[in-house]
């Protein structure tokens, strides 16, 4: 049947960045449902309970294995990437979902501090690299390959003024998810990303006008939520993926197949002749 080819049955999916309720939490309960052991790294140990709640919620067999680590460092991604292959013999998927930037990052780029490009870069492409060596490596030594998942923004497609160094930092990503799938594909390693657009995570914020507004200009006129992305990236880890790699699946309900001249009513906002416009919008 061709829906047994996204199970995941004793196979092993690490998940970097697998607390704090968002993306990487949906991520590590997809995967525990579809039969994986999950091992989640995350660099607050507190976080890290929710991905075990929520792996627990899903009622599957194999326990979540929860390790601190920091995936910045490189020893401590290597000893937590040799910690999945003590704890279940084997790692056959990785999805890297740490990145983001804080507030101060939003900058002109007149003046835009390296020290901050930096940061952002260590955050979002760097520790992605760090996490696909490792992976990779395991994955190599094993000999059955295995499926690789980055996520990316769809923030990596356009122009982002004041946030430089987020949107390149995930561009970065993007081109570095086909460069790892060209070299690692004649192992049997795929390498694929998730350009994702607004998802509700317990840090976004509210509903109020703002954020109605914001939605306006999806397709969809909502934002996603983490089990959404989470069913996607587990299209990519499984088989049913088999082959797919160096690609970019775009999870964003809609936001970048809409041009900017487009009024929230879907009629382009230089159309001035009225009795069109009420036409079109009579139905
Ligand atoms: N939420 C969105 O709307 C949205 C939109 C576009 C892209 N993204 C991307 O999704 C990913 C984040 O998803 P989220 O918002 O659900 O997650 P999040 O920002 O809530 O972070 C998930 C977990 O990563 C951990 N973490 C942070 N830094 C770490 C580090 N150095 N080492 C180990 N763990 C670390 C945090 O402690 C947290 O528990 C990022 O790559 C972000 O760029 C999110």
């Amino acid at each position: 049947m061709i829906g047994d080819l996204l199970r995941l049955d004793g196979r092993t999916v690490v998940v970097a960045g697998a607390g704090g309720g968002g993306i990487g939490t949906a991520v590590c309960a997809a995967a525990a449902e579809l039969g994986a052991n999950v091992v989640g790294l995350d660099v607050d140990r507190a976080a890290l309970a929710d991905a075990e709640a929520a792996v627990a919620d899903t009622g599957a067999a194999a326990p979540f294995r929860g390790v601190v680590a920091d995936v910045r460092v490189k020893d401590e991604v290597d000893a937590a990437v040799a910690d999945a292959v003590a704890a279940f013999g084997s790692v056959d998927g990785l999805v890297h979902v740490v990145g983001g930037q804080r507030p101060r990052h939003w900058q002109p780029a007149d003046d835009f501090p390296l020290a901050d490009l930096d940061e952002v870069l260590d955050l979002n492409l760097r520790s992605a690299l760090l996490t696909s060596q490792a992976a990779a490596r395991a994955m190599t030594t094993a000999g059955q390959g295995g499926s690789i998942v980055h996520i990316a923004s769809v923030a990596a497609f356009f122009a982002a003024p004041f946030s430089l160094a987020y949107s390149a930092a995930k561009a970065a990503l993007i081109s570095l998810t086909r460069t790892t799938a060209a070299e690692w594909g004649p192992r049997n390693i795929r390498v694929n990303a998730v350009a994702t657009g607004t998802i509700r995570t317990p840090h976004s914020r509210g509903n109020d006008a703002a954020d109605q507004a914001r939605d306006a200009v999806l397709a969809l006129r909502r934002r996603g939520t983490p089990r959404e992305l989470a069913g996607a990236v587990m299209f990519l880890l499984s088989d049913l993926a088999g082959f797919v790699t160096g690609q970019t699946l775009t999870v964003d309900g809609g936001s970048t197949i809409r041009p900017s001249y487009l009024g929230p009513d879907d009629v382009p906002v230089f159309m001035e002749d009225g009795d069109l416009r009420r036409r079109l919008l009579q139905q």
